[in-house]
Parts: C-alpha cells; structure tokens; sequence
C-alpha cells in the first residue's frame, strides 16, 4: 500500500532518533526495519523524510534538479540574529560547494578541482606516513594510549592543516576552527556556545584571508596558490568570500570525518580482534578493510536534501519544499546491494560500492585523501603495534551528533614495543 504523510512508518520513525545515547547500538535493527516496513518514512521529531535503501538514495543523488543541497548539511534552523551580527563581522556563511546546486555548483566544484589535485594528495603520502610514525614515537613507550586523541585525530588534522598553509604554531588555533565549526552543523547547541563557533568561524576567515593576501604577493607551489590562480574557460574566478568558503569546507569535511573512520575501523578489528590478527597475517588486505569500514561504520551517516517539487519516493509521497535526510549508512547496509549486510567481511568484492562518500555531482573531494590517509594509519600500526587491543574494563565513549559517528575517547594497550 501506498504511504502518504500522515501515515509513514510511524513504528521505525519512533526508533530513529541519532541523538539518544541508546541508538548508536541499535542501527543495524533501524536500519533493517526501515528496509523492511518504510524505506522512505517521516521523522516528526527531525522534521525530515528519511531515505533509507541504497537505490532510492541514488536516485536521489542522481537528481539535484529535484533535490536540491542548498542546506545538505544543515537540519538546524536558521542563526539567531546575535550569531548573524559576529558572522557580519567576517566574509558571512556563503553558499558554495555542498551547498549549492548545478550550475552554481559545477563552477566552484571545476575551481576547486584545479587546487584539490591528485598531485597535492599524492605528494603528501610520504609525509602521512612520517606523520603516523611520529605519532606512534610519542606514545609506544607507555603501552597504552587513547587511540582518537592520540592518533586518529591529530593525524588529519596535520595533513591537512599542511595541505592548507598552516604553520606549525598555529594547529591549536587550527584545531579549534576544526571543532566549532563542526559543532555548528549539529542540533541543540546552546546559545553561548553557538555564540563562540560564530566568532571561531570569524577567526578563521580573518587568518586565512591574511595567509591568502600573502600568498598573492609571494606565490608557492601549494592549494592557498592553485585556488588563487584558478580559472575556468566561461567563469569568473573565485572571490575571496568564495574562496575562505571553500577552504572552510576543506577543512569541516576532511578532519573529523577520518578521524572518525580510522576510528570505527580499529574499533571493528579490535572488538573481534581475529580479524586484526587476519589482517597483520595478510596486509594485503589494508584497502578492503579500509573500504568495508566504510560501509559499516559510515563516519557521516547521512546529509540532507530538499525537495524542489512534489515526489514520490520509495513509496512515499513527498511535498515540495520538504527536507530529506539520505540515511547513507542505511543504503549500506542494504540486503539488496550488500549480501549479509550486517556483516563486517574484509574481502567482500562490492565494499567500495558503498556510499559513505556520497555520490553524484557531490561526491566527496577528499575521498582519495581519507583513502590514503586510513591506509597509512592502519599499516603504520600494523607493523609497529600488531600488540594492540581494547583495554577491557574502559568502555569506548561515542561522539554526540545528529549525523557523524565516531568515538570521542577508544583505549588501547600493547605490550611488546617497536
Ligand atoms: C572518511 C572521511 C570522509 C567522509 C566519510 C566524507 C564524506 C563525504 C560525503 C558523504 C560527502 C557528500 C556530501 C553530500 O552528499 O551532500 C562529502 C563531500 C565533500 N567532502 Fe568529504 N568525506 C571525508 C573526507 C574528506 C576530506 C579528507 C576532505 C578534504 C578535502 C573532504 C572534502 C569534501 C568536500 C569539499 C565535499 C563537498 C563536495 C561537493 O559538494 O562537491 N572530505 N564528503
């Protein structure tokens, strides 16, 4: 039978709510009665249709015309006026990128292309690598450390705090940026605190205009210089609103997400540490693991759309102007593209298939970045800490957030050292 609003998927929309503690242990039952009894269901509580099998997903992603990202990262409502007087102070929150659609989106997406290169990634592998190592000197001795904070976050933070410009001196200040203007994008922030990513967002508008400005008077061979210098045939070059936008994005999008992926993916060797001791006796299978992390442990579990007319979706009618979450983690754990899709299976042959970066005219810029990056991470441990596990007794604690997932502490110990 068809579903309308009113009557879509009341029983799986009151088991879907990403801000209670509860629910992170319970996707895999959500996400299977969501296949099961409403693909496509309507959360009251968020306000937003949730889009839960893999097709519909793409069909979705393969549409902006119909679906369009003008707020793809955003379900919380628009700034209070005090948060627009601190914005005002700085270049405002502009619409670029993830947030706008063809044929907007296709001139900023073009730009960017010339300054995010597979150059600038490729030549930073040396460097991950060195970075991971560095990482792992200053904690090995101990035999135990929090894997997050010692590890999973401070690694792309500093590679992309390199790829950006900026200075050794300057990564706390860096890594404030990072964490405000991610908490931004959640629910029920309190107003001191919204007040405080404001001002944080201002800070780092101002700092990277002035490294922009002086990279215009002394040119290198570097991102800051490439998004300078960039032009497309028919468009006009990026301003420096546009750009400081841009480099925001850069900066939200490829932190706390790997963060988060190194981290779910040594949670999933560790909890069933066979798979870390498979894994240590073949290494060749680093970049499935990488990739089936993904699909299991999606980092962002879901961004949003909005439909520009009336749809019909997975069996639910949707009004215009109605807000879509397209729940990626579900589409990856669809039985229907994924054979035991609950499963964490490391030679599965379709794991890249998965979603986690999206798809479409959005799919994710840094892909290969987080690829390289969680690569390095897991060899690097692998051939200096094969010793490693969960501490027992200390229960990993989860991030809060409507869609990332990630842990915000993981303990570790080890025993013999490298
Ligand atoms: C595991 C790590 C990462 C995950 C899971 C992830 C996930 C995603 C997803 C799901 C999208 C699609 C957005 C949408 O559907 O509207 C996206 C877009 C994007 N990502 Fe990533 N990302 C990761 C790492 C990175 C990195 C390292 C960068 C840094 C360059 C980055 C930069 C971006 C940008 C700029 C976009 C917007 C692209 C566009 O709209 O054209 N991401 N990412």
């Amino acid at each position: 039978m068809e579903r309308v609003a009113g009557d879509s998927g009341q029983g799986v929309a009151s088991r879907y709510n990403p801000l209670d503690p509860e629910y992170a242990g319970r996707i895999q039952e959500v996400f299977a009665a969501a296949h099961r009894e409403a693909p496509v269901f309507f959360s009251p509580l968020y306000n937003v249709w949730v889009v839960t099998r893999y097709d519909d997903i793409w069909t979705v992603l393969k549409d902006p015309t119909r679906y369009s990202s003008s707020l793809s990262t955003n379900v919380a409502a628009k700034d209070a006026p005090e948060v627009i007087a601190i914005l005002k102070e700085g270049w405002g929150q502009l619409s670029t990128l993830v947030t706008c659609d063809p044929p907007a989106h296709n001139r900023y997406r073009g730009l960017i292309n010339k300054a995010f290169t597979p150059r600038r990634v490729s030549e930073r592998t040396d460097f991950i690598r060195s970075t991971a190592n560095r990482l792992v000197d200053r904690f090995i001795d101990k035999g135990e450390t929090d894997l997050i904070w010692k590890y999973a976050y401070p690694l792309p933070m500093t590679i992309i705090a390199s790829i950006l410009g900026v200075g050794d001196g300057d990564l706390d200040r860096f890594k404030k940026w990072s964490d405000d203007l991610v908490a931004r994008l959640s629910f029920d922030l309190p107003k001191e605190r919204l007040l405080e990513c404001a001002r944080s967002l201002v800070d780092f508008q101002r700092y990277f205009d002035g490294l922009l400005t002086e990279r215009e008077k002394n040119p290198r061979d570097d991102m800051l210089t490439d998004l300078l210098n960039a032009r497309l045939e028919g468009a006009a070059p990026l301003n420096r609103g546009e750009m400081l936008s841009m480099i925001q994005q850069v900066l939200v999008a490829g932190n706390e997400t790997t963060t988060s992926l190194i981290g779910n993916m040594m949670y999933l060797l560790l909890e069933h540490r066979e798979r870390w001791e498979a894994l240590c006796a073949d290494p060749s299978l680093v970049a499935g693991t990488v990739e089936e992390a993904l699909r299991m442990e999606s980092p962002v579990q879901g961004l949003f759309r909005i439909a520009t007319e009336d749809v019909e979706l997975g069996g639910a009618r949707i009004a215009k102007g109605a807000q879509l979450q397209l729940l990626y983690a579900a589409g990856n754990r669809d039985e229907a593209e994924f054979a035991a899709a609950g499963e964490f299976q490391m030679r599965r042959d379709n794991a890249a298939s998965h979603l986690a970066f999206g798809g479409g005219v959005h799919f994710c810029l840094g892909a290969s970045l987080a690829r390289l990056e969680a690569r390095i991470a897991l060899e690097t441990l692998i051939e200096r800490i094969p010793e490693i596990r969960l501490v027992a007794d200390r229960q990993p604690r989860r991030i809060a957030h409507f869609f990332m997932r990630g842990f915000e502490h993981l303990a570790v110990e080890w025993s013999g050292v490298r």
